[in-house]
């Protein structure tokens, strides 16, 4: 009867919204591991944290990731507020930078260097690497237009591979999608090739050919896919300036001994690239095998009505990015000191002794909590990861003494004056 009552209770529990994952302390930790790497590596190169706020004006994706993407037409989580104007939770973070640089007058005549991170909000079918919450590190360059930038990205996000070790199964393709004029050439021409075999497309590319026949490129369905085998390529329309561009970007990646395919596939699902676009990619996640991506876009400040300003950034997907690392222990508990107490009297004094290391030492310290047979406490103390258990018991209050165990090593144990241990516990961790 009990088991059932308790049963009931489980299931009319509240659960997480899904897609939406809770980040417990080992992938939390991951995570933090992945962001201080970064951060590093980013301001050795001039980069610059920004925070973006997470709700913004609904029309700023709409017209700047495009109002036929998938994730403007699909994905976004939209809502009214209760002025009746139309939010969106960020479905990305590079429409929210160009709002801010445009904002703030920082585009005018101006480098800049930033980046960003956080959650972003997609409305997708939930599977392992992909999430209707992710977090991102995004990192955007505005008002460069030479190809030493893009390449400069490039350099940088491989610097992080190595430091994380996943340099080895990562490869990096790359594309240039040209200027507004030869995506426009080339949407005509494959529209052109096409319109014949319409009735043999699938419904989604139907529609994409008046609204984006572009992103008919990256359709799954595979009739659809045999169609576009002797469809125009992208790579036949690149405008002259475009791909001198892409030669220089080539050149400089060559001469610095980075690796890539250049990969004529790859279009992005975001409107407003032009030039360069590249996706990091992985064979070790399955399906969702993109760590990170990016490009540029040039337009964008203008079209929300800047003075035109050159763009390029990308971003990586920290979710994705901690799946790489799964099966390696990432120490999400960093204390060094663990205190045990038998008694009321003990603990008051553990826990004034544990703050009096903190302040004077700098040390981590965590103090057992709630009552507990000592053994008990002490096989929490091993877990704890610490390297040292303080342990005031009865007798430890009457000799006014503490005394120190080693968790590692030796396991030896020390009794040492009350007033002694600031000085000695500083020898032990010097
Ligand atoms: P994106 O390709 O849409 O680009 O996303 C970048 C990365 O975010 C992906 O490569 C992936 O690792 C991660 N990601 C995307 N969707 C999901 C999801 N549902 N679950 C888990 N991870 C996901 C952008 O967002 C552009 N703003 C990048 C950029 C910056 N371009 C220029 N500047």
């Amino acid at each position: 009867m009990i088991h059932l009552l308790s049963l009931k209770l489980v299931s009319n529990s509240i659960k997480a919204v899904r897609g939406m994952q809770d980040l417990l302390p080992d992938k939390k930790a991951r995570f933090r591991y992945i962001e201080d790497e970064a951060r590093a590596i980013l301001a050795s190169y001039g980069f610059q944290e920004v925070g973006l706020p997470i709700l913004e004006s609904t029309s700023l994706f709409s017209r700047l990731v495009g109002g036929t993407t998938d994730i403007v037409e699909k994905e976004m989580y939209t809502f009214n507020d209760r002025n009746e104007d139309s939010l969106t939770m960020r479905p990305e973070g590079t429409a929210g930078l160009v709002r801010l640089v445009n904002e703030h007058g920082l585009a005018f005549n101006q480098t800049q260097k930033y980046w960003y991170t956080g959650p972003m909000f997609r409305y997708e079918r939930p599977q392992k690497g992909r999430y209707r919450q992710f977090d991102q590190i995004g990192v955007e360059c505005i008002g460069l237009a030479g190809p030493d930038v893009d390449a400069e990205l490039l350099l940088l996000s491989a610097r992080l591979w190595d430091q994380l070790g996943i340099a080895s199964q990562v490869s990096l393709e790359l594309n240039t999608v040209g200027n507004a004029e030869s995506r426009q050439a080339f949407c005509a021409g494959l529209v052109a090739y096409l319109t014949p075999h319409f009735d043999d497309l699938d419904a989604d590319s139907q529609r994409r050919m008046t609204t984006n026949p572009m992103r008919i490129l990256d359709t799954k369905v595979p009739k659809t896919r045999e169609l576009l085998v002797d469809a125009p390529a992208l790579a036949d329309y690149i405008d002259d300036e475009s791909r001198q561009h892409f030669d220089g970007l080539c050149a400089i990646l060559d001469a610095a001994g980075l690796a890539y395919e250049v990969n004529p596939q790859i279009v992005r699902g975001l409107d407003y690239y032009n030039r360069t676009v590249f996706e990091w990619v992985t064979t070790e996640l399955g399906a969702q095998g993109t760590l990170c991506g990016g490009g540029r876009y040039d337009g964008l400040v203008e079209q929300l009505g800047g003075k035109p300003t050159p763009c390029v950034g990308f971003a990586l997907g920290l979710d994705r990015l901690a799946l790489m690392f799964e099966d390696q222990p990432v120490s999400s508990k960093i204390v060094d000191i663990y205190g045990v107490s038998v008694g009321d009297v003990a603990r008051t004094k553990l826990m004034v002794l544990a703050e009096a290391v903190r302040s004077n030492l700098g040390l981590a310290v965590e103090v057992h909590h709630g009552a507990g047979k000592l053994k008990a406490q002490m096989k929490k103390a091993d877990g704890s990861g610490a390297q040292l258990a303080l342990i005031l018991g009865e007798d430890e209050i009457n000799q006014r003494e503490i005394t120190v165990k080693a968790l590692r090593g030796d396991g030896g144990q020390v009794r040492i004056p009350e007033g002694e241990a600031l000085a000695y516990l500083q020898s032990q961790f010097a």
